[in-house]
């Protein structure tokens, strides 16, 4: 069977003389044995009937946001959810530029934005216009959200021009999702592991020591790795954070229940600790709330430190170890030393002593250090934590494989 079968692709068709490829894109991908759903944006009408994409597709054409009968049918969040990959092809400087800007006018940009599986956009347009730094820096922009970009080609234009931008030939995308879907099979044979969010020290049971991780980075890498197709257990310490079901969620408190749920769940490929777990907790833990009357005085002990105890396990030890190191000062130096002191293959560390990233923000900017020094160090520019997620997840199976 091909890694295409059964797949179920969800093409967007934009206004561009290269929408007619886009009938031989839904041949080759029906051929191949994929379901094909089809947006058409308004100006795609102008260059390709919808009668002729139903007709190849064997499915309805969606076109309107605001259409009564499709929205009982599938409606627009259904219909991202029900594609396993997203298609935008042609893509037009225009699609690009809304993209760009999360505008959400029309069914396709709604459809997307609203998206949480990968979206490959294979650019057509003019030459000056793909050469316009408007365009170059809006792809940039969605390259950085995590957006895969397909070509364009050099060749001789539909307008007469000669140049780079024209949409790359329908059998060459199919080979492009082909290694993707590939790819993905493959990591299929793989285990992750993520732990996320902050732990609870309980003082009595109603009064805990905690911290402001709010499971957001660990979410988004467990979200990262099962999109790539690994088995994912997330361990997570109290959020308010929700996952699909493709991802094993395991919900505990305390470190020590973090630390239980990860020996149960080991051995595994990687395992990524991401978790703000707390460094210490009561010695005693009150069994009865303590009355504000009686005085208070706690005492404090070293709590188990999880990242520790699987990096250096001898048998159970994943095949990369990698912790985060939250730092606000002396940054390059402090992740250096917890890279070496906890025995890991990759340190992540993050300045939370800047306020729009790290705890709680949607936004990271991270530098990653290896214990590999044949392995340049490097810095991922700040960006959504999904799209962080994104990149050191690629970076994990190219290590692997
Ligand atoms: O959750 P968010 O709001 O999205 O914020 C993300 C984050 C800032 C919490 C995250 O990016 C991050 O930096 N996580 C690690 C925070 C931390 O506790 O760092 P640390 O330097 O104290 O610990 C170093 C490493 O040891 C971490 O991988 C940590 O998970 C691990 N550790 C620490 C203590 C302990 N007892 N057990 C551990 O496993």
């Amino acid at each position: 069977m091909n890694s295409l079968s059964q797949k179920k692709i969800l093409l967007i068709i934009c206004g561009g003389i290269s929408a007619y490829k886009s009938l031989e894109l839904i041949r080759l991908f029906k051929k191949q044995g994929s379901e094909v759903k089809t947006i058409l944006t308004k100006s795609a009408k102008e260059f390709i009937t919808p009668l002729s994409v139903a007709s190849l597709s064997q499915e309805k054409v969606y076109d309107d946001l605001f259409n009564a009968e499709n929205e009982s049918e599938m409606d627009h969040i259904s219909l991202s959810r029900w594609a396993d990959l997203i298609l935008v092809a042609p893509a037009t400087a225009n699609t690009i530029s809304k993209l760009r800007a999360g505008s959400s006018d029309d069914l396709a940009s709604t459809v997307i934005l609203a998206s949480d599986k990968d979206i490959f956009l294979t650019p057509a347009m003019n030459v000056r216009m793909w050469e316009h730094p408007s365009t170059k820096e809006n792809l940039n922009k969605l390259k950085s959200y995590g957006y895969k970009v397909i070509g364009p080609e050099i060749g001789d234009m539909a307008c007469g021009e000669f140049g780079e931008g024209k949409m790359t030939e329908p059998k060459d995308i199919i080979q492009v999702i082909e290694l993707y879907f590939n790819s993905l099979i493959n990591n299929q044979k793989l285990r992750a592991l993520v732990t996320a969010g902050p732990t609870n020290e309980y003082i009595d049971p109603v009064r805990f020591i905690t911290n402001k991780s709010s499971g957001k980075q660990g979410y988004a890498l467990a979200k990262a790795f099962a999109k790539k197709g690994f088995q994912t257990t997330l361990i997570s310490g109290p959020t308010n954070l929700k996952v699909d079901n493709n991802i094993n969620l395991i919900k505990v408190e305390t470190a020590h229940e973090m630390l239980k749920a990860t020996q149960e769940n080991l051995p595994v490929d990687v395992a990524i600790f991401s978790a703000a777990v707390a460094d210490f907790k009561v010695k005693e833990k009150n069994e009865r709330k303590i009355k504000k009357e009686e005085s208070l005085h706690l005492e404090l002990e070293k709590n188990v430190d999880i990242l520790n105890y699987v990096s250096k396990h001898n048998s159970l030890r994943p095949k990369l170890v990698i912790g985060f190191a939250a730092e606000t000062n002396n940054v390059e130096e402090n992740a250096k030393k917890k890279l070496m002191e906890k025995n890991c293959d990759w340190i992540i560390a993050n300045d939370v002593s800047n306020k729009s990233i790290g705890f709680d923000s949607n936004f990271n900017e991270v530098s990653i250090f290896y214990r590999d020094n044949k392995i340049k160090d490097e810095k991922l520019s700040i960006k959504e934590k999904s799209a962080i997620s994104d990149e050191i997840v690629d970076r994990v199976i190219q290590q692997l494989n």
